[in-house]
């Protein structure tokens, strides 16, 4: 027999992860990769942290097991985790109303989260900000989901349109399923500010809309718990909902693939039941989580000691990507770029979104070997003190045409 028929017609590049494979084919010697979100150091290189190097050290001098993890995952882990989203005196965390698995990644712990929606007969409609992180769409759409968008950016494309987005939210039908990016939004960099956290919250409830939140980006905004404004907007008395949490980008474990899908139930039953179905969803996709990254956050993160190494390093990737971003301000103001910047040095997170046509990003590409992904998304962390200039010539070059 023979392949499916559309299987053999190829199809188009990933839109992040594909602009890697055609930058590594680039032969140019000055290109610039600002696309993928992985972090750089102003050498270009993405460092394993030093608490990571230290606790990889532990767990070699323990004598350790290859055998399965549990299918939801290393309960320490999982305790460990929740404690770093909620933080530790959380109601969420010490009433018990929550149940979380170790998933490989938070690509991983998303599409679990999908199949688990799904086959336990949830609204089969999901709203998804737009824009938003390319996979979102795709992920949703293969899993089954039916999707709408809610607008997120003003007209200017650097800030909120805090209005348009609870309107459309308001029109979801209950039990529809919303997507919300915990913190950094991906590709903005804008996020809505406590207030409006709150008043998503009431609509949640209002309207009885179970969210998703998509939580990548812990610390690498202002804070481990600065970035957790969304926890207060949604943390009410039996108000349930699902966090998507990743550990590639705070721990800089990217290959290792470490992420974590918690429910969060009105009740401790709820949770444990909803676990079960959880299970299954796990078990008939990849059987159980890989062990090595969680193991790692999980001895880095129950170490006083290693968990403070571990907050300077985090907090060395933030603060770097903080000066990268008014640096980048800076720049592209002094060379008369035309555009307003100085919004996007008050972002957070590793994107900021230039705003840019398909065909000036296209150019960047293939005039000034700048790789960055749709609408001018960049990696802020990419930039660095040898490259910031040539990457504002041809940002200058491309908006004047
Ligand atoms: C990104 O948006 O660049 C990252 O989340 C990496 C990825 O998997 O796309």
């Amino acid at each position: 027999m023979a392949l499916p028929p559309r299987s053999l017609t190829p199809a188009p590049p990933d839109p992040i992860l594909g602009l890697t494979e055609a930058f590594k084919a680039d032969t140019r010697p000055h290109k610039v990769n600002l696309s993928v979100g992985v972090y750089v150091d102003d050498s270009g290189v993405t460092p394993v942290i030093p608490s990571v190097l230290e606790a990889e050290r532990r767990l070699l001098d323990k004598a350790g097991s290859k055998g399965y993890l549990p299918i939801d995952g290393r309960p320490g882990f999982k305790a460990a985790v929740r404690d770093l989203i909620f933080g530790t005196d959380h109601e969420i965390v010490t009433s018990g109303r929550s149940a979380t698995a170790q998933t490989p990644g938070g690509t991983g712990a998303l599409r679990v989260a999908a199949d688990f929606l799904l086959q336990s007969g949830s609204s089969r409609t999901i709203w998804l900000s737009e824009p938003t992180w390319p996979n979102h769409p795709q992920l949703f759409t293969l899993a089954g989901f039916a999707l709408r968008t809610y607008p997120y950016l003003d007209e200017s494309g650097r800030g909120l349109d805090v209005g348009k987005m609870l309107v459309a939210l308001r029109s979801a039908v209950p039990g529809d399923v919303i997507l919300l990016h915990g913190s950094c939004h991906n590709p903005s960099g804008v996020d809505p500010d406590p207030e409006t956290w709150a008043a998503i919250g009431e609509i949640v409830v209002e309207r009885e809309l179970l969210p998703v939140v998509d939580f990548a980006y812990q610390g690498f905004g202002f804070g481990l718990r600065e970035d957790a404004d969304w926890l207060a907007g949604l943390a009410r008395p039996g108000l349930e909902f699902l966090v998507c949490s990743s550990y590639s980008k705070n721990f800089a474990l990217y290959n290792e693939r470490v992420g974590a899908l918690t429910i969060v139930a009105a009740d401790p039953a709820r949770a444990a039941a909803a676990l079960s179905h959880l299970k299954i969803a796990v078990r008939s996709n990849y059987s159980n989580p890989p062990a090595h990254g969680g193991d790692i956050v999980e001895t880095i993160l129950t170490d006083p000691a290693l968990r403070a190494r571990w907050e300077l390093d985090l907090a060395g990737m933030r603060n770097r990507i903080l000066g990268n971003r008014a640096a980048l301000v800076e720049a592209l103001v002094a060379a008369g770029v035309p555009g307003r910047w100085e919004p996007i040095g008050r972002q957070r997170g590793m994107f900021a979104l230039l705003g840019l046509s398909a065909d000036q990003v296209a150019r960047l590409r293939d005039e000034f070997a700048v790789y960055v992904v749709s609408r001018g998304r960049i990696n802020v962390a990419g930039l660095t003190a040898a490259n910031l200039p040539d990457v504002v010539a041809a940002v200058k070059a491309v908006i004047e045409g």
